[in-house]
């Protein structure tokens, strides 16, 4: 049966045209003037545009002792209801468990997935049995690892085991990430502070200052440079760890920042609210930041040195989040967003003119697309591409509640929040998922994309050449020390 998206404009990245759009087998068959389907859906007043990648969600992940409480049938079903058609989740391995076998947890747990849906691997510990399954992981059609550089005592890996992955995946054709704060120092931190009796939620944010990321985030720019090999860094929150993506993108080095929508629009006097459970709502790493951070994760959004806006959503429940009353160290890190970014992103960036509507598509979805290597299938209205679309009305509006919400935690960290711009219909695969507040999803529809890597590059990606032709100084021996 074949669907035509009638009277809308369509906005991609880089045009914005009237034209109607031809659906059929799940893909994107026709785009032209005056088409005809066997179902019409009428986008007259409204924005056709790719559906919204998130690139970075947590969806049932065991961490902090609890697992986050939205699996992937809630968080896929929440992304749709915000215009979102795709997540990547990151697939855990626990410190010495095999890859293959958190992938075979990963791909069960995926099995209810409302959209189509990728991983990332996380490298949480280093040997040779790693070393090994990281080419079985690419075969698999993930090229992209994540390494924690916080979490001390449990995700964290140290720089030797970071340089050490960073060549495996230049090897292979892979591009790391890192979650970018110094896990040594954070730890540090958060005795010193909870022994001077400091043990509420702000104390979250006193522990990981923006020194800590923009260190972290230097350090792992270099080692990557050394590697010849990419660069993502996750969650990008602060002006610091930005100065050191613009810089290293200046020099000619492929590094990529990801700011959360979060980061974008909530700031660090949420830790000042009067409310343990309001505060500790908003506990996420790295924490809100002050004003002048967030003006510059906008800057870096429209100059395009910072590239793609995700969410992060790793949501808690209360229950969960009270596990760190008396010690913030156990409040498990994690806030929601995945049914908020489109709309938030639009209400506070393209209605304030922050960002152009073919700059959102791209922060939203096609940088996204073409940086984690499935573009055009994802990320694009064109002929061929998957009929992953959200037909967006500029009009329709909402006040954010969590009483309305796909997700299933009892509270919303944009709680109250007025946005206007809204999914009229939502898109999977040429399925309509999401029909303004009528929700028609399918619990197993969604499908995992793999994502090819890149060749090997290697050195020409660095600008650290010497590790590339080490030499060896022969040495006349009459002047060789005596017994050698
Ligand atoms: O606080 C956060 N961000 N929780 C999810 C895990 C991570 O670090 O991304
Ligand atoms: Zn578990
Ligand atoms: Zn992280
Ligand atoms: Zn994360």
């Amino acid at each position: 049966m074949s669907t035509v998206i009638k009277g809308g404009t369509i906005v991609t990245a880089d045009r914005t045209y009237k034209s109607d759009v031809l659906v059929d087998g799940g893909k994107i068959i026709e785009i032209g003037e005056n088409l005809s389907g066997d179902e019409t859906l009428d986008a007259s007043g409204c924005y056709v545009m790719p559906g919204g990648i998130d690139p970075h969600v947590h969806l049932e992940m065991p961490f902090m002792g609890t697992h986050s409480a939205d699996n992937f049938e809630i968080g896929t079903r929440a992304g749709l209801a915000g215009g979102t058609t795709m997540v990547v989740d990151f697939c855990l391995p626990s410190p010495g468990q095999s890859m293959m076998e958190a992938l075979a947890i990963w791909q069960q747990k995926s099995g209810a997935a409302c959209s189509d849906y990728s991983y990332h691997m996380a490298v949480t510990w280093w040997g040779e049995q790693v070393f090994n399954e990281m080419q079985e992981v690419v075969d698999r059609g993930i090229n992209t690892f994540k390494h924690f550089m916080a979490y001390k005592g449990a995700l964290m890996v140290d720089d030797d085991e970071m340089f050490a992955s960073f060549q495996r995946c230049a090897a292979l054709g892979a591009m790391p990430l890192v979650h970018a704060e110094n896990g040594d120092v954070v730890a540090t931190m958060q005795q010193k502070l909870l022994a001077e009796g400091n043990n509420g939620p702000e104390a979250h944010s006193y522990s990981r200052p923006p020194e800590v990321e923009g260190e972290a985030a230097n350090r792992a720019i270099m080692i990557a440079d050394m590697a010849g090999v990419p660069l993502y860094i996750v969650h990008t929150s602060c002006e610091q760890a930005h100065e050191a993506i613009r810089r290293a993108r200046q020099k000619g080095m492929r590094v990529y920042g990801e700011p959360l929508i979060q980061h974008l629009t909530l700031d660090d006097s949420e830790y000042s609210n009067p409310s343990w459970d309001h505060a500790a709502q908003r506990v996420m790493s790295p924490p809100f930041r002050s004003k002048q951070h967030q003006d510059s994760l906008w800057a870096g959004l429209q100059s395009g040195s910072l590239q793609v806006v995700a969410t992060d959503h790793c949501a808690f429940t209360m229950e969960q989040k009270r596990f760190g009353v008396g010690d913030f160290t156990k409040i498990p890190n994690g806030t929601g967003g995945l049914e908020d970014r489109m709309p938030m992103l639009w209400s506070t960036g393209v209605r304030t003119g922050r960002l152009t509507m073919n700059e959102f598509v791209a922060v939203t979805s096609t940088n996204i697309a073409k940086i984690l290597n499935m573009y055009p299938k994802k990320g694009a209205i064109l002929e061929g591409a998957d009929a992953d679309i959200v037909v967006w009305d500029p009009n329709r509006s909402k006040t954010i509640t969590a009483a309305n919400q796909q997700s299933c935690v009892e509270y919303n960290v944009f709680e109250g929040r007025e946005v206007v711009g809204l999914p009229r219909f939502t898109l999977t695969r040429g399925k309509v998922a999401i029909e303004e507040s009528t929700v028609k999803t399918e619990p197993g529809h969604g499908e995992f994309v793999g994502r090819e890597p890149n060749a090997p590059v290697g050195a020409a990606l660095s600008k650290w050449k010497e590790i590339t032709a080490p030499r060896k100084v022969e040495r006349r021996p009459e002047l060789m020390p005596a017994g050698v």
